[in-house]
């Protein structure tokens, strides 16, 4: 290189994220890469840094993330990592679950990285990497912000996952946006243009797929498609969907181009031109065989300062679902408004500014009402859980009562990422319905409705609800009853939850004939709990991780819950005998209960972990459905005891989950904040848990299982064993404080649920 350019090359250099380990980011030996100090202008990070970044977080199969922390991570810098599937450092993928979706803006002839590792990646033969400055980063309920400066011109690049809760079409839309803005003053007074592309590695997890493509333009929009030749209906390779086809579409403008080419080709055009050529490249290929990327090159103007993209996942069908005569596909429930995926995508690319002004207020609402129930900790906690609990179950058609396809009825699947990928597990819908109730309670009932149409069918042969119905996406059932036994867990919890729908829904509705149509299936899961509830044999709770034991007082209080629940579902539908026979039983199994779960440990009363084991204790966090019940069933005492127990049990990050681990679970500290009657006992769950995102030591997408002591993942710093759970809905139970505040709402209690 000239002694000029080499100068010229050190003044362009705006910046860089020096804090990425050097091992990510790899230049051209001669490169003029000088890490400058990054210390005069580190960007914000608002309202914290999360673990991993949500960028296109729509469903299990579009679940795209940045993650920050740990070694590896970004830092939360945009340009220089890849995005990823979301079990970031989870064995099992050959390509560690990389993503590539790559950014660049050429602005007056210099391009400038600022999404992915296009230029900086130790594969491109285009450096030297030019990287956009970052300086803000900021995220709400739906959107991840970043905000650049490079070349004079200041630009965001926005990415909107849209919730649209009381929308079901919409909201089952596989879609997600990036829009890239700049200032419009800038785009008056340089020549600019900005470039996306995708890799084949959206469409199939095996590296050895054998990808095809196609470009299509219609209705003023254009859509790369990329999927597997070999289409794997109903599979799955390293998490990802091996059927239907990854997508990015931009609405086609003047000076909009498409083209699709070997990576550093199609990017280098960029690079040179400032715009694609158009053409295509039709050698279909394996994903890593000259890497295919597909891309769009969009010229920014005065008038039109910014590009709007949707990427996304189109699969057909959705899922596969046992009934008594086989089972039946079900697809996703946007095919009942759109024919063709195109359709969808076109309806999807020219709705962003309604969407993105819908977002706002959806952004602001949760904000506010986060930042009224228990300020702005709590409120960074619950936005960063929004995507990520909504990506995590997927709407599709019905079934008719004849075990057929019903393209009128509604159903939701949930998939239990990470922790194994069972589809419809009790205890984890369970976990993620205060976000449901929050948002819109149609849902929560949505993802009941393929459990008890398995009840109905008579398939399963157990007194107690089923654990799951399969791998998702295949709910094949398990007609010889040998799920995973988690008898008295689930039965208490999906009474819970129908009290929950009986209260805050088919009341609004007046929908008895739903409750009456299940009634049966409800008492009998009762009726089990009577009998096995209060001295729970020897088995497994939600917490499985931890093993089974006899006797566990929480999952006791789990049971007498769901009588007590049962007693006012019974009222409700005038069936008083049953109501007032299932309240005298709750009553009297709480005295039971109190007696055989209670101790005072150095003069303070708290509930041990199991009947039998003196010098246990736990995080009663069941009892958060006495008080969103509002049944007033244990006595207030007992939850004042509580809170001054957990207060002298936190660690540096959090209240361990009970006297056997130092480790927690996010969803059952805000529970047990949600039972706390003062603030101080709520804050104190509340703020540990910030403390655990902001330490920056997991590297996925908000783990919900960590360690109080170290804020990393169990295993990690040698203590217990690793697991990695990770991207799971159990976040929405972050919403226990909003979803309380409802529940009063619904049952009338006037009284401030946080004691002011
Ligand atoms: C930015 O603006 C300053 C002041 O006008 C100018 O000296 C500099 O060359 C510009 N830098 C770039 C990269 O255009
Ligand atoms: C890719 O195509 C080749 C040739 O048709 C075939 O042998 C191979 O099995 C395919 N790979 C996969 C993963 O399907
Ligand atoms: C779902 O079932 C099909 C067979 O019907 C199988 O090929 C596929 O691997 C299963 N998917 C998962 C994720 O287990
Ligand atoms: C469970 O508790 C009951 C009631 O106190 C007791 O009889 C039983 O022995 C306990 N089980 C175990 C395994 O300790």
């Amino acid at each position: 290189m000239l002694p000029g350019l080499l100068l010229l090359y050190t003044l362009l250099w705006t910046h860089t994220a020096t804090a990425r380990p050097a091992s990510q980011t790899v230049f051209a030996a001669d490169a003029s890469f000088s890490p400058l100090d990054d210390s005069h202008h580190s960007p914000s990070f608002s309202p914290l840094l999360p673990p991993a970044i949500p960028l296109a977080v729509k469903s299990p199969y579009l679940n795209a993330l940045l993650p920050t922390g740990g070694d590896g991570g970004s830092k939360g810098y945009l340009a220089g990592s890849w995005a990823r599937h979301w079990p970031v450092h989870y064995p099992g993928s050959p390509r560690d679950y990389r993503l590539s979706w790559a950014g660049l803006i050429r602005i007056d002839g210099t391009t400038y990285e600022f999404l992915g590792a296009p230029l900086s990646d130790s594969k491109s033969s285009l450096g030297p990497a030019r990287v956009a400055r970052q300086t803000a980063f900021e995220y709400t309920a739906t959107k991840s912000v970043f905000s650049f400066e490079a070349g004079n011109v200041t630009f965001k690049a926005t990415f909107l996952s849209p919730v649209t809760p009381n929308d079901l079409v919409r909201q089952s839309l596989p879609f997600s946006y990036l829009s890239i803005d700049v200032d419009p003053d800038a785009a008056q007074n340089h020549f600019i243009s900005v470039y996306t592309d995708i890799s084949g590695e959206w469409a199939s997890g095996d590296p050895n797929a054998n990808l095809t493509w196609t470009y299509t333009s219609g209705s003023g929009i254009g859509v790369h498609a990329v999927s597997r030749r070999e289409q794997l209906v109903f599979s799955e390779f390293a998490e990802q969907a091996e059927w239907g086809e990854a997508v990015l579409a931009t609405e086609l403008r003047r000076e909009t181009v498409a083209g699709s080419g070997e990576v550093n080709d199609l990017r280098g055009t960029f690079i040179k031109h400032g715009r694609l050529d158009g053409t295509h490249d039709a050698a279909y290929r394996k994903m890593d065989d000259r890497q295919p990327v597909f891309g769009f090159s969009v010229q920014i103007t005065p008038s039109r300062p910014s590009a709007v993209f949707t990427i996304g996942h189109v699969r057909q069908p959705y899922v596969n679902f046992v009934t008594p005569e086989g089972q039946v596909p079900l697809a996703g429930l946007w095919t009942t408004r759109f024919s063709r995926p195109l359709d969808a995508i076109s309806y999807f690319q020219y709705s962003y500014p309604r969407t993105s002004r819908e977002a706002a207020r959806f952004d602001e609402q949760v904000r506010r009402d986060a930042q009224r129930v228990s300020g702005d900790n709590y409120a960074a906690l619950v936005e960063l859980s929004t995507r990520q609990a909504f990506a995590t179950f997927e709407l599709t058609t019905g079934v008719t009562e004849d075990w057929r396809e019903d393209k009128e009825g509604v159903m939701a699947h949930l998939k239990e990422i990470s922790s194994n990928g069972d589809m419809s597990t009790i205890d984890v819908i369970f976990p993620l319905h205060p976000i449901l109730l929050y948002t819109n309670p149609t849902l929560l009932a949505l993802l009941l409705e393929p459990i008890l149409v398995y009840t109905h069918s008579g398939l399963y042969p157990n007194r107690w609800p089923v654990h799951d119905l399969g791998t998702y996406p295949n709910a094949t059932g398990y007609n010889d009853g040998n799920d995973e036994p988690m008898p008295v867990e689930e039965a208490g919890n999906m009474l819970w939850c129908v009290r929950l729908m009986a209260l805050v829904y088919f009341q609004l509705t007046a929908d008895k004939p739903w409750v009456e149509k299940h009634y049966e299936v409800f008492k009998s899961w009762t009726t089990f709990l009577t009998d096995d509830g209060l001295v729970p044999a020897e088995q497994l709770s939600t917490d499985d991780f931890a093993g089974t034991l006899s006797n566990q007082t929480n999952l006791a209080v789990k049971a007498i819950v769901g009588i007590g629940a049962m007693s006012e579902l019974a009222k409700g539908v005038g069936r008083w005998t049953d109501g007032i026979h299932y309240r005298a039983v709750a009553e009297a199994y709480v005295r039971e209960w109190t007696a055989l779960a209670m101790t005072e440990t150095g003069g303070a009363r708290h509930a041990k972990l199991a009947y039998q084991d003196d010098g246990s204790w736990g995080t009663l966090y069941n009892l958060f459905g006495d008080r969103l019940l509002n049944l007033k069933l244990f006595d207030r005492q007992l939850y004042a005891d509580q809170s001054s127990w957990y207060a002298g049990k936190a660690q540096k990050y959090g209240v361990p989950l009970d006297s056997r681990h130092v480790w927690t679970k996010t969803d059952w500290e805000v529970f047990a904040a949600a039972s706390a009657t003062d603030k101080k006992g709520r804050e104190l769950f509340i703020n540990l848990l910030v403390d655990y995102l902001k330490a920056g030591k997991v590297d996925a997408a908000f783990p919900d299982l960590y360690e109080t002591t170290t804020a990393n993942f169990p295993g990690r710093d040698g203590l217990d064993w690793p697991i990695y759970f990770i991207s799971r809905p159990v976040v929405g139970g972050h919403f226990a404080l909003l979803a309380l505040e409802k529940a009063n709402g619904a049952n009338g209690v006037e009284e401030n649920p946080f004691g002011g």
